[in-house]
């Protein structure tokens, strides 16, 4: 396990919200391994003892949700302007563990998102390293061409660098409304990644679903609606490392 920020485990562990458990550490009520720790900075992992008010924080059970996000709704746990966010959704239906999004989808993106309180899974899951392959389907503008879907399978260059390896298929055109609808299956996960892909080969998205991530689909669920992963699932995401 990595080493955690101590008021951040002690948040997670249910005692105290992150703010009252700085409090905590501040005011004395916290040990590591026995010894009194009263400064912020300090990182802790499982194998360290940590108390406060002398009490061992209990370990929290590890918690592993599908959800299909709607539009309209925000990848993140806080949303300054107070919009929706994918935590709500779940909060809204009696969830009360802090689980968060393993990665992102943009605020109009549709589709399957992971959300856990599993820090460990989850930042080995956003490692590029691991190359889960997310499959998107993206309605665009235009009609793409051979040569464009090529590009795509090849690499296009975002940001001044060259995407890696992708699988495309085209699975539609209307050639009234002048639009594409494209199956796309990527590993990376750079900051709208597929958007700016349609986008560096002249096809704005109009519309963009995740359909599945590594072994998950989203068979079975509505947009809005999530369900708990079964332990087999669970094993097959961390088997992916
Ligand atoms: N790529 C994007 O552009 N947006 C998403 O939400 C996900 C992948």
């Amino acid at each position: 396990m990595a080493k955690e920020r101590l008021q951040k485990v002690i948040a997670h562990a249910g005692v105290a919200s992150r703010r009252a458990a700085e409090g905590l550490i501040l005011t004395g009520k916290v040990r590591v391994n026995g010894e009194l720790v009263t400064t912020l900075g300090t990182k802790v992992d499982g194998n360290d003892e940590v108390t406060v008010n002398g009490e061992p924080l209990e370990q929290e059970q590890h918690e592993y949700y599908l959800l299909d996000k709607p539009r309209g709704v925000i990848s993140s746990a806080h949303d300054e302007k107070g919009r929706k966010t994918v935590v709500d959704i779940l909060k809204d239906e009696g969830v009360t563990t802090r689980v968060y999004p393993v990665g992102r989808l943009d605020y109009d993106t549709t589709g399957l998102l992971v959300m856990t309180n599993d820090g460990e899974l989850a930042n080995q899951l956003m490692h590029p390293r691991f190359e889960v392959n997310k499959v998107y389907i993206a309605k665009v503008k235009g009609i793409l061409t051979n040569d464009e879907m090529r590009q795509l399978r090849e690499g296009v260059m975002v940001d001044g660098q060259k995407t890696k390896e992708a699988k495309t298929k085209l699975l539609e055109t209307n050639q009234r409304q002048k639009t594409s609808v494209v199956k796309l299956t990527i590993h990376e996960g750079h900051y709208h990644q597929v958007k700016l892909m349609l986008k560096a080969v002249g096809h704005p998205v109009l519309k963009l679903h995740r359909e599945s991530y590594g072994p998950l689909n989203l068979t079975g669920l509505n947009p809005g609606q999530f369900r708990q992963l079964k332990s087999s699932e669970v094993r097959a995401l961390k088997k992916l490392n």
